[in-house]
């Protein structure tokens, strides 16, 4: 079996790492595309690195642009790999403009599509990343679904026929961080942080986009009774740069993004994670650590019902939700169990034996 993986922003390169190490171990040919969606080292080189991903076959070198032209930049990149390499599968990952295009792109050259993480939903048309996620289920010939809640908005839509739930691989990729590397890793030092403190990530565009919404957050986040170790995107550089604001107020100390490991250690020993991420929510949750995430919904729903994940907008929300008690353990695992690459393999093959959906 020859599978095609795309990938281009951050979060597809952890997942990615799960997915390459089963499947060397598996025999599939795997062809590893990257979009250059994010370009900078700190967002990719060092993923690929420390999570041991394998080298790219194929770069395209697409870097940042307005969502049209960065679509389609990879859209029209994409024939002459797809033609080249004529895989089984073409596997996309996640939501971003990366997904999207390679997505469009196999179906247009009848290759078929395997989406990995399919089904989540945050119900917010306003978000690139729910068009990404809603197009592409709605293009894929295999819906690969992280949780039951996934599975139950694929059916909702009608896409019961091409859903299987595989687990999420973030999972996989985070066990195996925290039993191989962080053992070995010693605690993260943050320059002028002593004793408890947050940690805290921003990019989406709905919080860095719009001056009043960063400012709020920027204002929420310097005034914490604990000092925040704000890892900054590039976007939210890019962003307080151009509208004059400093980052580096009351409790913030800005710092550039971490290596996952790093990350994975730092959130170990925080007091709180404060993100809009959508992956680290659920990091913090597999690893026990109380989470406020600045958006006005979650696609990890199961985070909040579980009371390890708050969703808070004001400051004074905000607040209220990182001093809140320590939630009730729970020994629950709605992202499955560590081995969600296998069954993404295992779906893949058995699909391919099967044969696809007559379209
Ligand atoms: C993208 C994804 C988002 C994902 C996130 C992870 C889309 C629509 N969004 O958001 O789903 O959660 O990645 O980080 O695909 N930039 C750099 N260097 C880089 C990459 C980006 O400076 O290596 C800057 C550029 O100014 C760019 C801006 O960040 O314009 C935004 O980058 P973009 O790729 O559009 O989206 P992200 O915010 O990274």
């Amino acid at each position: 079996m020859k599978v095609l993986s795309v990938v281009g922003a951050r979060p597809q390169f952890v997942k990615l790492s799960a997915v390459a190490r089963d499947f060397a171990s598996h025999g599939v040919d795997h062809v590893i595309v990257h979009t250059g969606q994010h370009y900078d080292p700190m967002l990719s080189d060092v993923f690929f690195r420390d999570l041991e991903i394998p080298a790219p076959n194929e770069h395209l070198g697409v870097g940042s642009a307005s969502h049209g032209k960065q679509t389609g930049a990879i859209l029209a990149a994409m024939d002459d790999v797809l033609a080249q390499h004529e895989p089984d599968w073409v596997l996309v990952y996640g939501d971003t403009n990366s997904t999207l295009a390679a997505a469009v792109s196999s179906v247009k050259l009848h290759f078929p599509l395997a989406h990995l993480e399919a089904g989540l939903r945050s119900f917010n048309r306003r978000m690139p990343e729910e068009h990404n996620r809603v197009l592409t289920d709605h293009a894929a010939d295999l819906c690969l679904a992280p949780t039951e809640l996934a599975m139950r908005n694929l059916s909702n839509e009608g896409l019961s026929d091409t859903a299987v739930n595989v687990g999420d691989v973030m999972t996989d990729v985070l066990f195996h961080v925290r039993d191989t590397l962080l053992p070995s890793r010693p605690a993260p030092h943050f320059d002028g942080v002593t004793g408890e403190y947050f940690v805290a990530t921003i990019h989406r565009a709905e919080n860095t986009d719009g001056p009043a919404r960063l400012r709020e957050i920027v204002d929420a986040l310097s005034s914490l009774d604990r000092p925040v170790v704000l890892l900054a995107h590039p976007r939210l550089r890019n962003r307080t740069d151009a509208l004059g604001i400093d980052l580096a107020q009351g409790a913030i100390h800005v710092e550039d993004p971490l290596p996952y490991p790093e990350l994975m250690a730092a959130v170990l020993g925080s007091a709180g994670v404060i993100t809009d991420s959508g992956g680290l929510q659920k990091e913090a949750f597999l690893l026990r650590v109380p989470c406020t995430t600045l958006r006005t919904e979650t696609e990890w729903t199961e985070t909040v019902d579980l009371g390890w994940n708050v969703l808070a907008q004001t400051r004074h929300e905000i607040a209220i939700s990182v001093t809140r008690p320590r939630p009730q353990p729970t020994s629950a695992a709605p992202y499955g169990d560590g081995n969600a690459s296998a069954h993404v393999r295992e779906a893949l093959t058995a699909r391919l034996q099967l044969g696809h959906r007559d379209t």
